[in-house]
């Protein structure tokens, strides 16, 4: 009875953190790629994934676009199997795991940045996204980012689930 009881308190602890941006749950592999050419993501360009889940996202910039990726991870479980599964892919010199808080994160060496969070969360990642240096862009599926006009909205269905992805370019000054 006392296992059941302390068990289930792990995710209620999890969610209550308030520094938790959205559950893991991963955006399907077809939707990456989309994702990453519609930023038009380029051999050499740095991307961050803010809030790196299983990797799938830095993974697919290193292998299929030959980017160098920063993945940001809050959760230390996380963290240790995508870290494993980044060097088991011996992608350590392009691929970067950091366990830590994508509203800590510093983004301005960031060409692109992908994310899978939720509306209310894109909120509060404003101000580190305002760091972005010109010309950088930002891609989110599913979620928009209230009051930034995208440059790219493209609806796509993978299986029957419709899925949104939204390309923003951070403006020349
Ligand atoms: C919906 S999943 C997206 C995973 C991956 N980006 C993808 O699209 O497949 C969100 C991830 O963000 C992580 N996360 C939530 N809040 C975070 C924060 N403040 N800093 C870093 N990671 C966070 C969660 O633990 C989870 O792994």
């Amino acid at each position: 009875m006392l296992l059941v009881a302390s068990a289930s308190l792990v995710p209620a602890q999890r969610y209550s953190d308030p520094d938790t941006l959205a559950p893991a749950f991963p955006t399907p592999q077809g939707v990456v790629e989309r994702m990453l050419e519609l930023a038009g993501l380029q051999p050499g360009e740095t991307l961050y994934d803010l809030g790196c889940g299983d990797g799938r996202i830095v993974i697919t910039a290193a292998q299929k676009f030959q980017a160098k990726a920063v993945g940001v991870e809050i959760r230390r479980d996380i963290y240790e199997s995508t870290l494993g599964r980044v060097r088991s892919l011996g992608l350590n010199d392009t691929v970067h795991i950091v366990y830590g808080n994508a509203l800590k994160t510093d983004v301005s060496q960031a060409d692109v940045v992908t994310l899978y969070l939720m509306t209310s969360s894109n909120d509060r990642l404003k101000p580190v996204l305002a760091k972005m240096k010109p010309g950088a862009r930002v891609v989110s599926h599913d979620f928009e980012i209230r009051n930034w006009k995208p440059i790219t909205t493209e609806r796509m269905m993978v299986g029957t689930r419709p899925h949104m992805v939204y390309v923003y370019q951070i403006q020349r000054k």
